[in-house]
């Protein structure tokens, strides 16, 4: 092992235990309990899960007026991060952009595919991949081939690597919504160990 990526490796767990200990796994309950189908329920039936999906990023959001500068931006949905959420503010109803500008152009419907990936450490919460809103706001060819290749799994993506800009964060961190604070990580982390459908490898 590398010695930097041995700190790297540290780092990581560390972060887990102290964010675990700071009460992630509480915001997690909290948002499972809130909304998410239980268990066992019917968790991973596609339409299901993605009603309660985008009703709990919507309920997440909080309007703060005065926030922004930018006049336009004062009345949409914030994030943690205090920038603001697009996700609620497209399942909310405050904007409905046009697909195209050319006013002909039809537009293609969201892509509903989640895709599960495991976070390959203990006590961290498994990551949901919805393809609806990305597709909502991208094309395919915005990610597939180059970022990532389109077979579930095929993609040796790491946190560390996001973190420095690779695979999710080429748009998370920079023009999509960003990581800290910890709340933040939940919107990608959002599916708690044994709570998938899943065969998970690490509980
Ligand atoms: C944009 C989505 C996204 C956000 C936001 C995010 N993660 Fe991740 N995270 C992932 C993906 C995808 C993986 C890859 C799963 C795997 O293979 O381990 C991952 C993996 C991890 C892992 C497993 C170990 C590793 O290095 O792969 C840890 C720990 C982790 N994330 C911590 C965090 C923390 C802490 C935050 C908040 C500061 C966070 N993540 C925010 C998408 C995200
Ligand atoms: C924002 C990035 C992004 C966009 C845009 C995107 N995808 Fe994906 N796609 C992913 C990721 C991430 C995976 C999972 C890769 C992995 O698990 O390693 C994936 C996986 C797939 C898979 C494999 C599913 C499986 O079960 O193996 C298919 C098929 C796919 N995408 C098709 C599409 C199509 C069609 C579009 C456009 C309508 C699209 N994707 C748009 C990121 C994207
Ligand atoms: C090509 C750019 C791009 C890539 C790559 C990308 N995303 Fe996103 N993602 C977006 C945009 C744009 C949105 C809409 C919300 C926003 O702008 O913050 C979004 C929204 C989301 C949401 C919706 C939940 C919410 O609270 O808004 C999740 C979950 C998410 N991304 C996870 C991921 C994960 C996990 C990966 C990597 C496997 C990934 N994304 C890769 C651009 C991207």
């Amino acid at each position: 092992m590398k010695i930097k990526s041995f700190y790297a490796t540290f780092f990581m767990v560390f972060a887990v235990i102290v964010l675990a200990g700071c009460g992630i796994q509480e915001d997690l309950n909290n948002i499972i309990n809130a909304d998410l189908p239980k268990k066992n329920d019917d968790f991973g039936q596609e339409d299901d899960y993605y009603e309660k999906f985008y009703k709990e990023v919507a309920k997440r959001s909080h309007i703060k007026k005065g926030t922004s500068d930018i006049k336009a931006l004062d009345g949409l949905p914030k994030d943690p991060s205090g920038n603001v959420n697009w996700t609620a503010a497209v399942v909310n109803g405050y904007i409905s952009p046009r697909g195209s500008l050319d006013p002909a152009a039809q537009d293609d419907l969201p892509l509903n595919l989640n895709i599960f990936i495991e976070a390959k450490v203990p006590l961290m919460a498994n990551v949901m991949f919805p393809h609806s809103i990305h597709t909502y706001w991208l094309s395919c060819n915005n990610c597939h081939p180059k970022i990532f290749i389109p077979e579930a799994g095929a993609n040796p993506i790491s946190m560390d690597e996001i973190f420095k800009g690779q695979w999710c964060g080429r748009c998370h961190g920079k023009v999509a919504f960003t990581f800290w604070p910890r709340e933040n990580c939940v919107r990608c982390h959002i599916v708690l160990k044994g709570q998938s459908l899943e065969r998970e490898s690490y509980k």
